[in-house]
């Protein structure tokens, strides 16, 4: 089985960015956390991110066909990527959707997602947790866990 995590605009500079609100982990560290629990699922993640709307629809049309699902921080295209939505609707995989921070408790743009209504699940406002609950869950619902 094999997962995706993409992430998208600005977060490659977590861990400098904002500490207060996105936390002080760095993507490579998170990226190493997720890697890890997928060998104790016995699972391979591979995780990607760019500054750019269409190198992250590169990769989905490039990587989808050989994966099972897709972990995704949008980042600020969260808000209005539409060509990134459906990059995402056109894999048919499912896509849970994490945000590090709450989006609905900041600006009232950050609300609104244009990704939401075509992914499996939305984490928001766990901080690095979302992105190690999304994989759990992930694989679990395709494994077909039915007890935790
Ligand atoms: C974010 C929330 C977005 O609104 C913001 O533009 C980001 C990060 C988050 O992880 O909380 O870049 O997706």
């Amino acid at each position: 089985m094999k997962i995706l995590v993409i992430n998208g605009p600005n977060l490659n500079i977590l861990g400098k960015r904002n500490k207060a609100i996105y936390g002080d982990k760095t993507l490579p560290e998170i990226d190493a956390m997720l890697k890890k629990q997928g060998q104790s699922l016995g699972i391979d993640v591979i995780s990607f991110q760019s500054n750019s709307e269409g190198k992250l629809i590169d990769f989905i049309q490039e990587h989808s066909p050989q994966a099972d699902g897709i972990i995704i921080n949008s980042g600020a295209l969260t808000h209005y990527g539409f060509s990134l939505r459906d990059a995402l609707a056109d894999s048919e995989l499912p896509v849970i959707e994490v945000h590090l921070s709450n989006i609905y408790a900041r600006e009232d743009w950050r609300a609104k997602s244009v990704i939401a209504p075509i992914a499996r699940g939305q984490i928001s406002g766990l901080g690095w947790r979302g992105y190690v609950a999304a994989l759990r869950t992930l694989v679990g619902e395709l494994k077909g866990e039915t007890e935790g």
